[in-house]
């Protein structure tokens, strides 16, 4: 192991990918103490968490990434060997219709943290990133580490000025950064505003299921699990100021995913609507993952077929942990996507 791990601070850690990276991480490393700062905004929910509260090594803050005060207090309470940031606003849909909170957290909080790391000397410093700072592929062709950076949504913007800001940080002050870009990822616990949840819940509740354009963007899908544990192998063995590329290498069609759930649930393809675009809709994401299974050894276990399965199971035996959602507090974040989505034509111009 390259860094004693006895404190990391995960960030985010109870939003989707966050809640399952604090687990499995607990799980895998048995003495370290496991710090999760989240804001809880509408992502973050400590349901998630409910069956590892009684961890004696699990801490929980609720904070803000970029209060720069609250953060210090924190590094200085327990001077981290290693810092995970999965903290952000993740969805895309929400960056076209508001952008501001998104530079305030992906890229402020970002910086806020990486201050916090130069000052107090962190060991490892990995920033969550994604495929999505490429921009967008035509029908051949997978990203690689050495792709120009493109980014076409607010969102994607604002995670490629993370990365930015994370190398900088290592070029001019040696923060020991690294980066990992994990393509579209699924499984137990993601908020139902992202493709595949919503499509299993609106299924299940005979809602329609929205399908942007013609509905043949591809997105190369991850299992949650297999990024939490290239994380892990990139934390522990990734070469300081890298880059490493994380791909599911499952490419599917929005279409063809949509009536794959429906198939699963047998329920009708009726229910399948076409709606409006999602102005600068990516049209197709493929990582090449060559980098990290040479040097780390990584591979995902799970087949498609196997997560999509796992996932809609977890979905079908949970309801409550999703009825919160979509009859609760944040139950506009949900509605957002199948009856309050505004004509996305009306806001690019030109
Ligand atoms: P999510 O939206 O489910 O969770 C984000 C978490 O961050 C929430 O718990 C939220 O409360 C917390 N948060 C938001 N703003 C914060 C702030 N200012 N301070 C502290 N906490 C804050 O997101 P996710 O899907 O779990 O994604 C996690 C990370 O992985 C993000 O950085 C995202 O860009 C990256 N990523 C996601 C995917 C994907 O498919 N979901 C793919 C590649 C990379
Ligand atoms: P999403 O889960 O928002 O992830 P991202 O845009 O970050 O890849 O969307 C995945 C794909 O599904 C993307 O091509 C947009 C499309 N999509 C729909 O067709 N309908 C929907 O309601 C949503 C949320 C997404």
């Amino acid at each position: 192991m390259a860094v004693d791990l006895k404190s990391v601070l995960v960030t985010g850690g109870a939003g989707f990918i966050g809640n399952n990276f604090v687990r499995f991480f607990l799980k895998r490393h048995g003495d370290t103490e496991v710090i999760n700062l989240d804001k809880l905004t509408y992502a973050g929910n400590l349901e998630s968490l409910r069956d590892i509260e009684g961890n004696h090594h699990y801490h929980f803050y609720k904070g803000d990434i970029s209060d720069a005060a609250f953060v210090k207090r924190l590094f200085n309470e327990w001077h981290f060997d290693a810092v995970v940031n999965f903290a952000a606003e993740s969805h895309v849909d929400r960056s076209i219709l508001g952008p501001q909170v998104f530079i305030d957290t992906n890229v402020r909080g970002t910086m806020t943290l990486l201050e916090a790391a130069r000052e107090f000397e962190v060991g490892r410093f990995l920033q969550v990133s994604t495929d999505e700072v490429y921009g967008s592929l035509g029908s051949t062709g997978k990203f690689t580490e050495t792709n120009g950076l493109s980014p076409n949504s607010p969102y994607s913007a604002s995670k490629t000025s993370a990365d930015m800001l994370a190398r900088a940080w290592w070029k001019t002050f040696g923060v020991p950064a690294l980066i990992t870009r994990c393509s579209n990822n699924y499984g137990p616990y993601q908020f139902p505003e992202k493709f595949i949840p919503l499509m299993i819940i609106n299924a299940l509740q005979d809602k329609e299921l929205p399908v942007y354009g013609d509905g043949k963007n591809v997105r190369d899908w991850i299992f949650a699990d297999d990024h939490c544990e290239a994380i892990e192998a990139v934390l522990e063995n990734g070469r300081v100021g890298e880059v490493y590329n994380i791909g599911g290498g499952n490419e599917v069609e929005n279409i063809e995913l949509a009536k794959l759930i429906l198939a699963k649930l047998g329920k009708p393809e009726s229910l399948l609507k076409f709606v409006t675009d999602r102005p600068g809709h990516d049209r197709r994401y493929a990582m090449d993952s060559t980098k990290i299974e040479r040097e780390l050894g990584w591979r995902p276990n799970r087949s498609f077929e196997q997560g999509i399965e796992e996932t809609i199971r977890w979905y079908v035996e949970n309801q409550k942990w999703w009825h919160r959602i979509v009859s609760g507090e944040y139950q506009n974040y949900y509605k957002l996507q199948y009856e309050e989505r505004p004509s996305w034509s009306n806001l690019r111009k030109g």
